[in-house]
């Protein structure tokens, strides 16, 4: 049994765990992302001084083999590298972990973890495995009465496949722990500039009155990907982008784009608004499908100067999995009414590109006579994600100079964020979701009510497609996906930002 040495006042808030089990702690994503988390959060003095980190996988492995191993990856971090005093960073980062190899669906093997907790203190237990474990894995750590009313879980996509799946998960992880304890991850959520579009938008006066169809001229939301599928496409093959990107994190984008304001930042009303917004979008079924979506996969083709296989040929056989999916969806409410909302996401395209393009009207009427009319663009707020992190916003202003045509304009986009600046050290999207998970706040995390929501949604394209809705269209490999999502925005007279 393991003392608790903490005497943080985090520690001491209400709430805050005190151990965290990172089950599945040998995957891709515990190494890749979660365990340098932690490791960054500590070199910044923000984990819980006495927060113990538990590593728990099938795979035997004394703890100090496990230490040394997190050691070697964690020093050749690029972050790391950079930080000339993390030495003693690491050394007190290891000494707060340690290692246990059990199934973690099997009670009389999950009790063990138990005896790691110290009286009192609240367990976390992040669940970095696959979803197949979730259920079972609840249910053994409830019958080897792990789960306490103080412990909470945290869950990562996919929650399902489709809405059913998505209950019966719901259900099964409900068995063991009520909602409250439930914090469902959504990474987008802890990106920087995703949160700074709450600051934008309920920290300043300037943009409300501007953020409806009165001015607005319609929305795009783009998660454009350089990289393959490669071997995930086990996976891909099964969920395809709208189950992989769209269900999820362009749904959480255009919840926070056109939510209303909630009273305060608090979990539940910060849900309220994002399920009423998914309760407004327009039903897409079989007719809409063919109108409003498009659906590729990508053949052949160059990504940034690399010739890349096409996905059949990467995956050996023929397959109707989508690597790319573009949607014009509708929010039926006062606010919305009229602006479609544009949300694409692709597998090998031309540019690692996470953007939200508010493109506002053009002026009612212009007063600059014909060349400078010419000129004019309509404003537009660029809030990109990656590959840097910027908010922008595109204003006309008056060219420099003299000249016999009259007045002349110039598209001059001001940095809001004072960024544009490619930062190699940024933080990793987790980092705030660690923090927030440890501290058990989930105003970052995704309800059950939404993940559902987003499915029902889901469903109906899913459906449309599989009633041959729309065909699978093929597009080359470092274009901006098929021609048709062109011609989505086109055929209205308006045009993606690329
Ligand atoms: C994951 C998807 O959720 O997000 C991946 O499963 C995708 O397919 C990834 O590549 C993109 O995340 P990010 O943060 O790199 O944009």
């Amino acid at each position: 049994m393991l003392e608790s040495d903490d005497q943080s006042p985090h520690a001491r808030a209400a709430g805050t765990a005190q151990h965290l089990f990172l089950l599945g702690a040998g995957g891709d994503l515990a190494c890749r992302m979660l365990f340098p988390s932690l490791f960054f959060l500590g070199l910044d003095g923000l984990l819980p001084e006495g927060v113990r980190l538990t590593g728990v996988s099938r795979t035997p492995e004394p703890s100090e083999a496990f230490r040394n191993r997190m050691a070697a990856s964690l020093s050749q971090h690029p972050r790391t590298l950079a930080n000339g005093d993390s030495k003693t960073a690491l050394a007190r980062f290891l000494e707060r972990m340690d290692y246990v190899a059990l199934d973690i669906t099997d009670p009389e093997s999950v009790r063990a973890l138990g005896d790691l907790i110290a009286p009192g203190a609240a367990p976390l237990y992040y669940f970095a495995t696959s979803p197949s474990l979730f259920g079972p894995a609840c249910k053994a750590l409830k019958a080897a009465g792990l789960a306490t009313p103080n412990a909470r879980i945290v869950l990562e996509k996919p929650l399902g496949r489709d809405l059913d799946s998505c209950r019966a998960l719901h259900d099964m992880v409900g068995e063991a722990f009520s909602e409250n304890q439930i914090l469902r991850v959504d990474h987008y959520l802890g990106k920087e500039t995703v949160q700074n579009l709450i600051a934008l938008r309920f920290g300043n006066t300037l943009f409300e009155p501007l953020w409806n169809n009165l001015t607005i001229d319609h929305v795009q939301i783009t998660i454009a990907e350089t990289q393959a599928v490669g071997d995930r496409w086990p996976y891909y093959d099964e969920y395809g982008a709208l189950r992989d990107m769209l269900q999820n994190h362009l749904l959480q984008l255009l919840c926070l784009v056109a939510m209303e304001p909630p009273s305060d930042l608090d979990p539940d009303a910060v849900r309220a608004e994002k399920v009423k917004v998914l309760r407004s979008l327009r039903p897409i079924g079989r007719d809409e499908a063919a109108l409003d979506t498009v659906r590729g996969q990508y053949v052949a083709g160059i990504v940034e100067g690399r010739p890349m296989p096409g996905y059949v040929e990467e995956r050996g056989a023929p397959t109707r999995a989508e690597t790319f999916v573009a949607i014009r969806a509708h929010i039926d409410n006062w606010r919305w009414a009229g602006v479609p909302f544009y949300l694409r996401t692709g597998k090998n395209l031309q540019q690692r590109r996470t953007e939200i393009v508010i493109q506002f009207k053009s002026v009612p009427h212009s007063v600059f006579g014909r060349e400078g009319s010419r000129d004019l663009t309509p404003n537009q707020l660029v809030i990109r994600l990656q590959p840097e992190e910027d908010i922008s916003l595109l204003m006309m202003n008056k060219t420099q100079g003299l000249s016999r045509d009259g007045m002349r304009l110039g598209a001059v986009p001001l940095s809001l964020s004072g960024g544009g600046v490619h930062q190699p050290d940024r933080r990793i999207a987790y980092e705030r979701l660690l923090l927030d998970a440890l501290d058990g706040n989930s105003t970052h995390f995704v309800g059950r009510a939404e993940v559902e929501q987003a499915w029902a949604w889901v469903a109906g394209i899913a459906d449309g497609w599989a009633e041959g809705g729309a065909p699978l269209r093929s597009y080359p490999a470092g274009s901006w996906g098929p021609s048709a999502a062109h011609a989505l925005t086109e055929r209205e007279g308006r045009h993606w930002n690329e």
